[in-house]
């Protein structure tokens, strides 16, 4: 089953024309032929309430908005994002090891962007989950953790991640993905 933000962004399947279509007007050059190539953006409990939710800290911006921002800019280089957001912390364990050692290698996602949420602080079921993935991922937070209360400031996360972005927002999301274009598939961005 999938959650309202998942199926608004995977209703419109990512295919070989808009792989193509996205190299054409792109300075970059991913041969057809090649293996897709698939990041995985997840975001954990409360954050589907993006926009609604305490607007002060977490912003005005909907998670729909930034997943739709995302997923264009990341087909602009010829790279498929798939958004998953749940409040369920065992139906994040399953996604992970479904896009991950459940999948044929050729179709496992290359890196991860992840916003635990309030899992961030209790979950060493989903350190668990990444860590048997062997992807790498970066741990992003809307809010400064650092500077609210003290039970924020203990990530389950941190320590295996190959980053932490904290505080800036929805643009942290897109500096994560930034990030993977131009270190994992080598990408000249645009802007
Ligand atoms: C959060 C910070 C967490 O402490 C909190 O539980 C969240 C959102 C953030 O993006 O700032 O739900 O991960």
């Amino acid at each position: 089953m999938t959650t309202p933000s998942q199926s608004a962004v995977t209703d419109k399947p990512f295919n070989q024309e808009t792989l193509i279509s996205a190299n054409n007007i792109s300075a970059n050059n991913i041969s057809a032929n090649a293996k897709t190539h698939k990041l995985l953006l997840i975001n954990g409990v409360n954050l589907n309430l993006l926009g609604k939710r305490e607007p002060e800290i977490y912003g005005h911006t909907t998670l729909a908005d930034i997943e739709k921002n995302l997923v264009a800019r990341a087909a602009k280089y010829g790279i498929e994002l798939i958004c998953i957001q749940s409040n369920h912390e065992g139906k994040l364990v399953d996604e992970i090891q479904h896009y991950g050692l459940l999948a044929e290698s050729a179709a496992q996602v290359d890196a991860i962007i992840i916003n635990p949420a309030a899992f961030t602080h209790t979950s060493v079921a989903l350190r668990d989950a990444l860590s048997a993935t062997q992807k790498p991922f970066i741990e992003v937070h809307l809010s400064n953790v650092h500077a609210r209360e003290s039970f924020r400031q203990h990530s389950y996360f941190s320590d295996i991640a190959v980053g932490v972005i904290c505080g800036l927002g929805h643009l942290g999301y897109q500096m994560a993905l930034d990030y993977w274009l131009t270190h994992t598939y080598d990408m000249k961005l645009d802007s």
